[in-house]
């Protein structure tokens, strides 16, 4: 099944690096994507995160939530996940039957590494009374090991429905559970894992950036830190930021998560100012997994079906479950 790399790049010859694409080369290797998307009857589901070209070649952009919800319900055949290797994978446990494929198996995620499952597995076995309600953002293992799996989006409601009469471990955000936490109002154990791109920014690169657009409201992801969290005036998931800039009156919003967002925000929002939050380091933050992606390597996974999510499928069966779960509590 997989196509002729060569013959698909003919006319045009082979692009350069993804940073030196010129306009044409990229909408070139965009009408490439989009006639693979047809022959192979494929849907492509990008994170908002994506560099803005990839964005404007998907059929569907959005949170890790939309993006799942997406996977769930597609008919096509192929589903090509731009992101991260855990949003693909989940792609692949709700669609065992369907090829899944991504343009960089090694787009990982720092908050996935921070939760091996033997540590987990150890943990559950010394506390056999814990409910684990996992972020998205996690292996296929830990989710065959969790009862429910949340997203930033709906981290609050899954929580709000675990049984009362179990104690809740939250892995592996600390961040968002510590948030879900203070909105919830019970006791959670919180795994130490953190993501590495949004605990980059700090209280003092924020208030630096607020002083300078004193007008702004600032919007933060939950994984950042308590300190930044303090400062923003709403928090919320990467699609919810999209409703708030729409709907709030003000012109100014500082943007407190992975710089991709931007993207979107400008396009949905006409009329309004985003500014990327900085880091001490540097004037907008981006995750170097995320950012692995390019249309390039879009265009050739495509062509070469590869590489792919496999998934014993044991691990498969039993991460499917707290998946469910989690669909079913954000369809209410
Ligand atoms: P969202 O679900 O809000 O898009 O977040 C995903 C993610 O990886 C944030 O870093
Ligand atoms: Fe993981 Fe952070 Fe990158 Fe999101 S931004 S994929 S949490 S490393």
């Amino acid at each position: 099944m997989a196509l002729d790399t060569e013959q698909l790049v003919s006319t045009t010859g082979r692009t350069r690096s993804a940073d030196g694409l010129q306009t044409r080369e990229a909408g070139s290797l965009s009408a490439q994507i989009r006639s693979l998307c047809k022959k192979l009857n494929a849907v492509i589901l990008a994170h908002n995160y994506q560099v803005p070209e990839i964005q404007e070649v998907a059929d569907f952009v959005g949170d890790s939530l939309g993006l799942s919800q997406q996977a769930a319900g597609t008919s096509a055949d192929v589903i090509v996940f731009c992101g991260v290797h855990f949003m693909a994978e989940t792609a692949k446990i709700l669609n065992p039957g369907k090829t899944v494929i991504l343009p960089d198996r090694d787009a990982g995620c720092s908050l996935e590494e921070s939760c091996p499952a033997n540590q987990l597995a150890e943990f559950q076995a010394e506390h056999p009374n814990c409910y684990t309600i996992a972020y998205i953002n996690c292996s296929a293992e830990v989710k065959a090991l969790s009862d429910v799996i949340c997203t930033s989006g709906n981290a609050v409601k899954i929580v709000e429905s675990a049984p009362k009469d179990r104690e809740i471990l939250f892995v592996p955000d600390e961040n968002l559970g510590a948030w879900v936490q203070e909105k919830v109002q019970r006791p959670m154990t919180l795994w130490k894992g953190f993501c590495y791109a949004h605990v980059e920014f700090t209280h003092r690169s924020m208030i630096r950036i607020r002083e300078e657009f004193p007008e702004a409201q600032i919007v933060a992801h939950p994984e950042c830190t308590k300190s930044v969290r303090l400062l923003a005036d709403e928090i919320c998931s990467t699609e919810k930021m999209i409703g708030f800039c729409r709907d709030h009156p003000a012109k100014e919003f500082i943007i407190a998560t992975e710089s991709g967002m931007l993207h979107r925000l400008e396009k949905e929002c006409p009329g309004k100012k985003f500014i990327p939050a900085p880091t001490d380091k540097c004037p907008c933050n981006e995750c170097k997994y995320m950012k692995m992606n390019t249309l390039e390597k879009l265009r050739d996974c495509m062509a070469n079906l590869s590489p792919e999510v496999v998934l014993d499928a044991d691990i498969s069966e039993r991460a499917l479950l707290p998946i469910q779960r989690m669909l079913e509590v954000s369809a209410r």
